[in-house]
């Protein structure tokens, strides 16, 4: 789809996201000409600066963590030129008349259509009074169309979250709310559905006839860093689990859509919440491990104990990781245990899908020489983007030796892949929902999610502790153990 010119209002403009990946992402759609010839962004923050100054941090943010980097001067101006700055205090309505005139002014000397794009890139208890004072100010009364652009988290449990969609829907409907979760952006995460239904090979086998068990790991380095004044109030379950975790499980699980769009998409990755087997608070203690770390080690680097870190409750018992075993009672996938693990504080960043194949009948090449493994297909997502599949072939000059064989595909060595935010800013400016999280996915995860929460608030099941620098609690391993499973290392 070609884009068609726009007005993208970002709120939070002076705030970490804009400068680490939103201007980043803009700049390299401009570069790689994704934009139109027409669009104005207008940075709107709380503190007073002039249109110069917020351009010139838009060059910091792009010189700092930009992908594609500025090449010459013309260059910049021709990209900067689209930028302008709008102080506001966005809890009153008042306070919007500023970028309304912004808005329209760019509309009226351009002779432009009003497409006009609302980024909240702010905290998230005031999505609802912006949507609102947006609708108080005039701003959405366009000719055009307009979209809503929001990040996670949608509230903190299913109740808040419906809450926070019913007001936002007083102003934009389901169609115009494109909710982030960006993994759903990553080229490799976007990779998944074209592997599955592109190849003749993979469907069918992809069910639990020939699937032993699907591993989810999503593990970082770091810790909690500056955040904890939100991250001990989530929690690894809410912060990763709900949407991050719960979507890639949605890319593997998902039956073929009819077509190729949107709603069709939507359809069957609703379908998979619905079929995923909710824990009731008592279970929760059988199938989901909570854990938090405590000081060790990070390549090489003491690094201490989550309580001890910067504005971190000493007492805490928020979980830094979390692993599951999952069920997902349909046809397709019945009894097939869905391994889940993230956390802070592991050995190295990864995010890593594993499908393990089932064992071959144990005739032919098992004897004492040969301790075959399973067929293994590893789709790595981040920092290493591919697809790894794991045979046994004969050990070369040997007398019917087996060994384990890799066939590789790098999707990221010979050019980088674009960022997430790339292709989700492009989706919203083209009217491409199918990478966003409709209503239905948000409202069903956060019902899988809530009696974990209530039972892990209530402390009905120990918090455990791992070393920071470890594959997490041997809580973790034993829930594998238990079905002769183990969690596999990173390849
Ligand atoms: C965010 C979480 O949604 O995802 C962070 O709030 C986490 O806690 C981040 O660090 C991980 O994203 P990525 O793209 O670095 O894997």
């Amino acid at each position: 789809a070609m884009a068609k010119p726009f007005t993208m209002v970002l709120f939070g403009a002076t705030g970490d996201l804009a400068k680490r990946k939103l201007f980043p992402a803009l700049f390299s759609l401009y570069k790689n000409k994704f934009l139109p010839e027409h669009f104005r962004l207008i940075g709107v923050g709380r503190s007073t600066r002039d249109h110069e100054a917020f351009r010139q941090s838009v060059r910091e943010s792009i010189d700092s963590f930009g992908r594609l980097k500025v090449a010459d001067e013309n260059e910049w101006q021709q990209f900067i030129q689209h930028f302008y700055y709008a102080v506001a205090d966005v809890t009153n309505p008042e306070g919007y008349k500023g970028i309304k005139d912004l808005v329209e002014e760019y509309e009226n000397k351009y002779q432009v259509p009003p497409n006009r794009l609302f980024y909240l890139s702010l905290a998230p208890d005031l999505f609802a009074t912006v949507s609102t004072n947006l609708r108080l100010s005039g701003l959405t009364e366009t000719g055009g169309w307009k979209r809503l652009i929001i990040e996670k988290p949608i509230g903190h449990d299913y109740d808040s979250a419906k809450k926070l969609n019913e007001q936002i829907k007083q102003t934009f409907t389901e169609q115009e709310i494109y909710r982030i979760d960006h993994y759903l952006g990553k080229e490799m995460v976007q990779n998944i559905e074209v592997m599955r239904f592109a190849n003749s090979l993979f469907e069918p086998i992809w069910n639990n006839h020939y699937i032993e068990s699907v591993q989810i790991t999503a593990s970082e380095t770091v810790g909690v860093e500056d955040r904890a004044s939100y991250y001990d109030h989530a929690g690894a379950l809410r912060d990763m689990v709900q949407n991050h975790m719960l979507q890639m499980l949605m890319m593997v699980c998902m039956e073929p859509p009819s077509r190729l769009k949107t709603e069709a998409i939507h359809d069957e990755k609703i379908k998979v919440l619905r079929s995923l087997r909710r824990y009731t608070e008592e279970e929760a203690g059988k199938y989901m491990i909570r854990g938090q770390y405590v000081d060790g080690e990070i390549n090489g680097k003491p690094v201490p104990a989550y309580r001890n870190e910067k504005n971190v409750d000493p007492g805490s018992m928020t979980e830094t990781f979390v692993a599951g075993k999952l069920f997902v009672d349909n046809l397709r996938w019945a009894g097939v245990p869905f391994y889940i693990r993230t956390g802070k504080r592991m050995p190295e960043k990864m995010t890593q899908i594993i499908i393990e194949f089932k064992e071959m009948p144990k005739n032919l090449y098992f004897n004492k020489d040969n301790n075959l493994g399973p067929n293994l297909l590893v789709i790595s997502i981040q920092p290493q983007e591919g697809v790894n599949l794991i045979l046994n072939a004969k050990k070369p000059g040997s007398d019917n030796q087996v060994m384990p064989i890799s066939m590789e595909f790098c999707n990221n060595c010979e050019q980088g892949s674009p960022e997430a935010y790339e292709s989700l800013i492009y989706d919203a400016i083209v009217g491409d929902q199918t990478f966003f999280t409709h209503w239905e996915e948000v409202s069903l995860a956060w019902k899988f999610i809530d009696p974990i929460r209530r039972a892990w608030d209530e402390n009905r099941h120990p918090l455990t502790f791992y070393r920071s620098g470890s594959w997490g609690p041997q809580e973790a391993h034993d829930l594998l153990a238990a079905n002769g499973h183990v969690w596999r290392p990173a390849i």
